[in-house]
């Protein structure tokens, strides 16, 4: 195994793995997946805008050192996000006789990773799986930690199981063709982690950011590692989301979230929804004096750095939006858990924001 490409290790009751990052390391998938693979079958499950080309080299490189692999490929967005989608994979693992103790790949951004993740928790009740994410918001997020979901015709991620990986592989050169888009919506995730805590990474992030938007080695690879490593710690500390690391890592998402239900998940991708739900958090942070001011303004100014909206658009009804928040399958006894900043690598849970104070934010944002 190449130790230069490996950013982080999880912890895990589930078993314990390894997330390697780096540029053009599906060169490698085979040294870095053999030992999972064993003598199981492979099975390639990917997002079809990543097969012809991701996916035709990982079989290649696989077949080249005698390993078969089964492959299928299916449209995933988030409207193919449900269990017709999952269905349709039951069925080809059904068809191609997959045992339990075969493996499945996952190859894709974060619908991928959540999708084909469930299908893996389910099929025989759990086959191994291994992540390949090949958007940024599925290297520095939805690929680690085990979350799996599909989503409802009433709501979303509404059902899911955790199940971990047995590995990721993370290429950053995979992510070449994605649209700048959801490169920047990706990035917001990223900051995110740095926000919450590291402000060494928060200043990388602020002082490089055209290097960043560039995709320049190795800064952009090295922004990617530290990411996922923070992640990975903080899963490794609170799997199951049961103490007080993990739910911080929902910073931005009770307002973003209700953003993309708010706009029928079609107007924002979600780490946009997650930039103005940031702001709106450090907005209350700041109402209620834990932060200083002018953090709102260090927030805001480096999210647009990165060509993300930090203002709640015009035709948003603020009451509405509001009300959305208090459904969130995160709220506990009728009451959100934000999560507040008190400065850059330092937040807090609290559950007793006056509801004038959140409102009076959501104006000051919008
Ligand atoms: N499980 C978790 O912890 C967790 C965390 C964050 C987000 N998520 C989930 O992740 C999903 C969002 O992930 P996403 O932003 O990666 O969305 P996505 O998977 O829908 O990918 C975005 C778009 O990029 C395309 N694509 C993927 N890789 C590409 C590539 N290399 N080149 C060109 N196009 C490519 C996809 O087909 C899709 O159209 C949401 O469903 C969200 O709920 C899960």
């Amino acid at each position: 195994m190449n130790n230069s490409t490996l950013a982080g290790q999880i912890k895990s009751q589930q078993g314990d793995y390894s997330i390697h990052v780096g540029e053009g390391i599906l060169d490698k998938i085979y040294s870095l997946s053999k030992n999972e693979i064993n003598n199981s079958r492979v099975f390639l499950i990917s997002d079809i805008k990543v097969f012809s080309g991701l996916g035709t080299n990982i079989i290649k490189t696989f077949e080249s050192n005698s390993i078969k692999v089964e492959s299928l490929s299916v449209e995933l967005d988030e409207t193919k996000k449900n269990l017709s989608t999952v269905d349709k994979i039951y069925e080809w693992l059904h068809e191609k006789g997959a045992e339990r103790s075969d493996i499945i790949f996952s190859l894709g951004g974060g619908v991928a990773t959540d999708l084909i993740g469930y299908a893996a928790a389910t099929w025989l009740r759990g086959i191994r799986l291994i992540h390949i994410p090949t958007t940024l918001a599925s290297m520095v997020d939805a690929s680690i930690g085990g979350k799996t979901a599909v989503n409802l015709k009433r709501g979303k991620n509404l059902v899911g199981a955790f199940h971990q990986p047995k590995l990721i592989i993370m290429d950053t050169k995979s992510l070449s063709t994605l649209k700048q888009r959801e490169m920047n919506s990706g990035w917001a995730e990223a900051l995110k982690h740095s926000f919450l805590f590291d402000k060494d990474l928060f200043n990388k992030f602020k002082n490089n950011h055209s290097k960043l938007l560039n995709k320049d080695e190795p800064f952009f690879t090295d922004a990617i590692k530290r990411s996922v490593e923070i992640k990975a710690e903080i899963v490794s500390k609170d799997e199951y989301e049961t103490g007080k690391d993990r739910i911080k890592l929902n910073f931005g998402h009770t307002i973003g979230h209700a953003l993309e239900s708010a706009t029928s998940y079609s107007n924002l991708l979600h780490g946009e929804a997650v930039s103005i739900g940031m702001v709106v958090a450090a907005n209350i942070s700041s109402a209620l004096s834990y932060c200083q001011e002018n953090l709102v303004d260090e927030i805001k100014n480096i999210l647009e750095a990165y060509n993300l909206p930090t203002r709640i658009p015009k035709n948003i009804n603020l009451d509405n939006l509001y009300t959305i928040a208090k459904s969130d399958k995160k709220v506990r006894a009728g009451k959100i858990n934000w999560v507040l900043l008190k400065e850059i690598g330092e937040s807090k849970i609290v559950n007793d924001v006056p509801d004038q104070v959140v409102t009076d934010s959501l104006r000051s944002s919008q």
